[in-house]
This record gives C-alpha cells, sequence and structure tokens, in this order.
C-alpha cells in the first residue's frame, strides 16, 4: 500500500507536495528493473515502433509529486522531470482541477483555424512573462516546430545566405532544426541539410562569428543558440559570449534566436535562460514544460499574410493549452522560480560534496534546477545512469558523458538528499568495477 506524504514548503503560501513515501524508492533493486510487464512492453516497442529510440527501462503507469509507478509497481524518483516537461511533477492538485474540465471530447480542434479561448489565454500568459518587445507568440505542436518558426521570423526573403549555430547544440529533429543541431551524429546522419555555419561554444564565440560573416561575404540570415546547450552536454555559456554574439547580430542587423525548449519556463530561477544573462533575444522558442511549442517575436517579425504560418493541431489542444497556462499560474502563485533557485543551490553544494568523495563525479554544475556533473567517459557515465534508475532514480544523460539532474520545480530538500543518498551508495557500488579516475583521456566539450 502506497503512503501519501504531505510537505509544506516555508516560502509558498499554498503549497503542496504530495508524494509517495520515500520508502517506497528504496524496496527497487537492480534485478528488478524493468520489471516482467515493463519487459514486454519494451520487447514489443522495439520491434514494432519506427522512431526507436532508447527509453528509460521502465513502462509508466501513474505519478504524483516527483515520483512515479510503473507497471510493475515499481516506484522512482523522477530526477529528469521526463526530460523538462514536468515542471510541477505529477498529478498537481492545480492540473487536476484544469483536467476536471475537459471530460468530455472534443479536447483537441483545428487551432488556428477554429479560435478557441484556451488558445488566446496560453498566448496572453505566456507573453505576460516574457520581456515586454517581444509581444506576440505563435503556438505549434513540438519544439521543434516552435524552433523551425523562430528561423521562418528570422528569414528575409531577399537575402537568402546562411544561419549560424553551435558546436554541441541541439534544436530539434525536422530537417531546418536539425540542419542547426550538432549534439550527435546519429542524429543528422543520411539527411539533408540547409546551408548551416557552426561556430563554438567558448570564449572564442563572437571572434569566429566575425571571422565567418567575413569568410563568407555577408551576413548570415540568423543566429540560433540554446543559452545552455541541453542535450549537447549542459554546457553553460563563459562569460561573455552571449553579450558578444548580441553585439556583432545588432551591429549586422542580423535576428538572434535563442531556443529556450530545456532551460526556459522557469528551470533556471528566471522565466528564461536569457535573463540569466542580461541579454535579450528578437525571437525566442518555448516548449516541453509550456506542454505545447511557442514561437515568441515582436508582432511585427510575424508575417503578415495569412496561411503563412500556420498549423492544423497548432493552437488545437484544449488540454495542454489549459495546463500551459496553468503552469505558468502555478509558478507565479507558489514561488517556483524562487524554489528552483535554492533547491538548485543545494543540489549543486551536495553533488559537490560527493564529487570530493568520488573522484569519477566531476565537474557539478547548475543554474536553478538546471544541474549536470561529469563522469570520465561514455561507458561509465550510461553504467551510472543505467544503476541510477534501477535503484529507483531517474536520471538521464547528455553530450558525450554527463548526466543531467533537472527535477520538478517542486522538489524538496529531502527528495534531494534522497537521490544524493542513491548517487553515493550507486557510484560506491560502481567503483570496484572501474579504472581510477585519473587514468581517463582528457575530455573537451
Ligand atoms: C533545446 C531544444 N530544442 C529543441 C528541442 C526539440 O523539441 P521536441 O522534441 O519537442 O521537438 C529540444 C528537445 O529536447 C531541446 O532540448
Amino acid at each position: 500500500m502506497l503512503r501519501v506524504e504531505t510537505i509544506l514548503r516555508e516560502d509558498s503560501p499554498t503549497v503542496i507536495n504530495v508524494h509517495f513515501f520515500f520508502s517506497y524508492i528504496m524496496e527497487i533493486d537492480v534485478d528488478k528493473v524493468p520489471g516482467p510487464k515493463s519487459k514486454k512492453l519494451l520487447e514489443k516497442n522495439k520491434r514494432i515502433n519506427g522512431g526507436w529510440s532508447l527509453p528509460v527501462p521502465t513502462v509508466y503507469s501513474e505519478g504524483e509529486g516527483c515520483y512515479f509507478k510503473d507497471v510493475d509497481g515499481n516506484v522512482f524518483l523522477d530526477f529528469s522531470s521526463q526530460i523538462a516537461t514536468k515542471p510541477l511533477g505529477y498529478s498537481h492538485p492545480a492540473l487536476n482541477k484544469v483536467l476536471e474540465k475537459y471530460d468530455e471530447a472534443p479536447v483537441k480542434l483545428a487551432g488556428q483555424d477554429f479560435l478557441t479561448e484556451e488558445h488566446v489565454d496560453l498566448i496572453e500568459e505566456l507573453i505576460d512573462v516574457s520581456p515586454p518587445r517581444l509581444n506576440s507568440a505563435f503556438l505549434v505542436n513540438s519544439g521543434a516546430e516552435a524552433v523551425e518558426n523562430a528561423l521562418k521570423v528570422s528569414m528575409d526573403s531577399e537575402t537568402v545566405s546562411y544561419g549560424v549555430s553551435f558546436n554541441n547544440a541541439f534544436h530539434g529533429r525536422t530537417l531546418g532544426a536539425l540542419s542547426f543541431t550538432n549534439s550527435k551524429p546519429v542524429q543528422k546522419k543520411g539527411f539533408w541539410s540547409f546551408p548551416a555555419r557552426n561556430i563554438p561554444f567558448d570564449k572564442s564565440a563572437p571572434e569566429v562569428l566575425k571571422k565567418v560573416i567575413e569568410k563568407e561575404g555577408k551576413e548570415p540570415c540568423f543566429v540560433i543558440a540554446e543559452v545552455i546547450q541541453g542535450e549537447g552536454g549542459y554546457n553553460f555559456p563563459p562569460e561573455g559570449i552571449l553579450k558578444g554574439i548580441r553585439k556583432i547580430t545588432r551591429e549586422k542587423d542580423t535576428p538572434l534566436i535563442f531556443d529556450e525548449i530545456q532551460c526556459g519556463m522557469g528551470r533556471t530561477g528566471e522565466w528564461w535562460g536569457f535573463q540569466n544573462y542580461d541579454v535579450e533575444p528578437d525571437v525566442f522558442s518555448s516548449a516541453k514544460a509550456l506542454q505545447v511549442g511557442a514561437t515568441v517575436a515582436p508582432k511585427e517579425s510575424f508575417p503578415e499574410d495569412p496561411g503563412a504560418l500556420s498549423s492544423t493541431w497548432g493552437g488545437g489542444s484544449l488540454v495542454d493549452m489549459a495546463l500551459g497556462k496553468e503552469i505558468i499560474k502555478t509558478i507565479r502563485e507558489e514561488n517556483l522560480l524562487s524554489n528552483c533557485k535554492k533547491m538548485g543551490e543545494y543540489l549543486v553544494k551536495r553533488l559537490e560534496e560527493l564529487s570530493e568523495k568520488h573522484s569519477h563525479l566531476l565537474d557539478p554544475r547548475g543554474l536553478g534546477l538546471m544541474c549536470a556533473f561529469d563522469l570520465p567517459d561514455k561507458e561509465v557515465r550510461d553504467h551510472l545512469a543505467n544503476h541510477l534508475v534501477r535503484k529507483g532514480v531517474i536520471v538521464l544523460g547528455a553530450g558525450q558523458r554527463t548526466i543531467r539532474i533537472i527535477p520538478p520545480y517542486i522538489v524538496s530538500k529531502e527528495e534531494i538528499d534522497e537521490a544524493i543518498r542513491v548517487i553515493d551508495e550507486s557510484l560506491d557500488a560502481i567503483r570496484e568495477e572501474l579504472p581510477p579516475a585519473d587514468s581517463y583521456a582528457e575530455h573537451t566539450i
């Protein structure tokens, strides 16, 4: 039987962190995951699903707070927030209340052509938490589509040239977005590409951008960047590079796009990642935590001709749009930006302590609840991530050798302590099998 506990956070007037009692994750053991039902479904999926990737080795059944239970009854502490899509964790009361309203079909309409109140409400809420100049948004289905439309609104049909993105960037898998993605070769292999130039995500970026423009003899159509690189390895921008890029793009009148799909919507403790670096883009993309995709830009940047941008299902899922709006409202009402900052600092401090004990745990880092650490190489990283999942803590890899730690914004100190205990024990458990930390080759991004 599951026990449920309620924790009151000091800085929230309303809040509630309902979660399965800790002892349940302690019951999980390496040989229980995946359980028999999960195993069967995972095998079937591998046989019939065309979009095969490497899912977490368990099949979701239901969740509450930062925890979810799989179809075999194993309970996990989800420190991946389902790849940043669950800012309020599972079954948040405010979101459950929204869902009660949508208990009859249709909950999905052809949203760009048949307008609903939810559509306008979400745009209004979204631009309300965005810089005043970025006063308009276009809703689509996914992150990749939000990026596609960010590229489109930045394109100038008079001067078809090239776009610039960064080494290790990830912007999605549709062909336009993929052309500017450089995080893993497997994502691009064999697919066509738009004219793209890549620059390093390091201190040299502004200088290299200038050289690219000089060599091409014309300005790029746009520069696109993740403010903090996600999929490519949780790489934080070296001091000054975003401002340097902003300066050049202003001088050249080149639109600067920030892809906020992973780092935006409050995860870093600010609404948007770029607000931590005092740099404003001309266009930005959002998705994941927002529940739908959105391209945000000044109204005058969008095409005037009706139909130039559209999508049958864009702005069409009433439930997703109502949830997106409620998520923004709840983040505000429950002071969750402040919780992201506070809990993020605590999490990084605990990871730093662990890195003193475990020489294989390298470079603990984070901003708000966008946290990560490295392992000496990919093999050790995959081994640890696998071990953690089998011990009840869900984490995901990023880049070549990084583990990202991105709990829901409602996470408590006790839950962080629990995850740290499991990481600590797992590093102890696998250490025997590993060569000493200093015997690995130096890694660069
Ligand atoms: C920064 C970034 N951009 C774009 C995308 C693509 O989003 P989606 O998978 O919803 O198409 C992702 C997804 O991981 C992302 O992290």
